[in-house]
């Protein structure tokens, strides 16, 4: 499994599962052009550069830019993304619009001016360019107060399957990850917070392994669907979630010795 000698665009870089993907794909030994609208964090070497992903010219100029300096873009990761949402009723227009605007348009805008230039460059091993989205279990199943977050992720899922089917056939594979709950800084800013303790026990216990998920665990997938050894992969929305989504757990197992230590 080796992403060397690959360019690979990741949104969303500066933290979290972005951050952790792009030193992945370095530690393999290909190249990640690192991209947030926040700077790199003070204990992080990397370069950083600006780049909103909802600016459609900007995002636009940035794709041919980097396919100009590099000579080809094989990757993307668009990891770039927000908490949001509520019930409904709760939730006005203008946070409906940020959340949809930076998950989803975001997703698309930056799928949209990678794909061009793809689309443009040599097959490499008959393949021009792999696409990994950056969804989320809650854009496979409903959460409460999901509401904009679970319609964008939703949203980014099949986005991704119809990129699969549109440009499959000029060797360009993509692929959706949908991770459970991961400890970044998203998800400090949502969950672990005082007064917030039994809710954040209660999502460890909806994943089967009883634990938060670590966005090197994250990073480790999007490089395997990256690369060569996802060749025949595509179209597919993958939880990578210990096992949240494997149905209900009502704990009749541990009487048997089978909980946590
Ligand atoms: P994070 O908050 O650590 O990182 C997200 C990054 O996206 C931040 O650096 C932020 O500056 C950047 N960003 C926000 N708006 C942007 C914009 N308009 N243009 C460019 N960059 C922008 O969050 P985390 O947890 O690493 O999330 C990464 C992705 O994974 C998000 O799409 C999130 O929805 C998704 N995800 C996260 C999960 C979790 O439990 N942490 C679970 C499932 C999905």
């Amino acid at each position: 499994m080796s992403n060397a000698g690959r360019i690979v665009v990741v949104t969303g870089a500066a933290s979290g599962i972005g951050r952790a993907c792009a030193d992945r794909i370095e530690a393999d030994g290909g190249t990640a052009i690192r991209t947030d609208i926040a700077p790199a964090a003070a204990d992080d070497a990397a370069e950083v550069t600006f780049l909103d992903v909802t600016d459609d010219a900007a995002v636009a100029t940035f794709m041919a830019a980097t396919h100009r300096d590099h000579g080809r873009i094989d990757g993307v990761v668009t990891a770039a993304g927000v908490a949001g949402g509520g019930p409904v009723h709760l939730v006005s227009e203008d946070e409906w619009d940020r959340v949809i605007r930076i998950n989803l348009t975001g997703t698309f805008l930056v799928a949209k001016h990678a794909i061009e230039h793809m689309l443009e460059q040599e097959p490499v091993d008959g393949e021009r360019g792999s696409i990994v989205t950056i969804a989320s279990i809650e854009g496979l199943e409903g959460t409460a107060g999901g509401s904009a977050y679970n319609a964008s992720k939703g949203g980014v899922v099949l986005l991704t399957k119809n990129l699969a089917i549109d440009y499959g056939g000029r060797g360009i594979r993509a692929n959706a990850i949908c991770p459970g709950f991961i400890d970044t800084p998203m998800l400090d800013s949502v969950f672990l917070r005082e007064g917030l303790e039994h809710i954040a026990a209660s999502i460890v216990r909806e994943h089967k392994l009883r634990r938060f998920g670590r966005p090197s665990e994250i990073a480790s997938v999007a490089a395997f669907l990256l690369g060569p050894d996802a060749s025949f992969v595509s179209g597919q929305a993958l939880a990578v979630d210990g096992g949240y989504t494997a149905g209900r757990d009502h704990e009749i197992t541990d009487l048997l010795g089978l909980g946590p230590d």
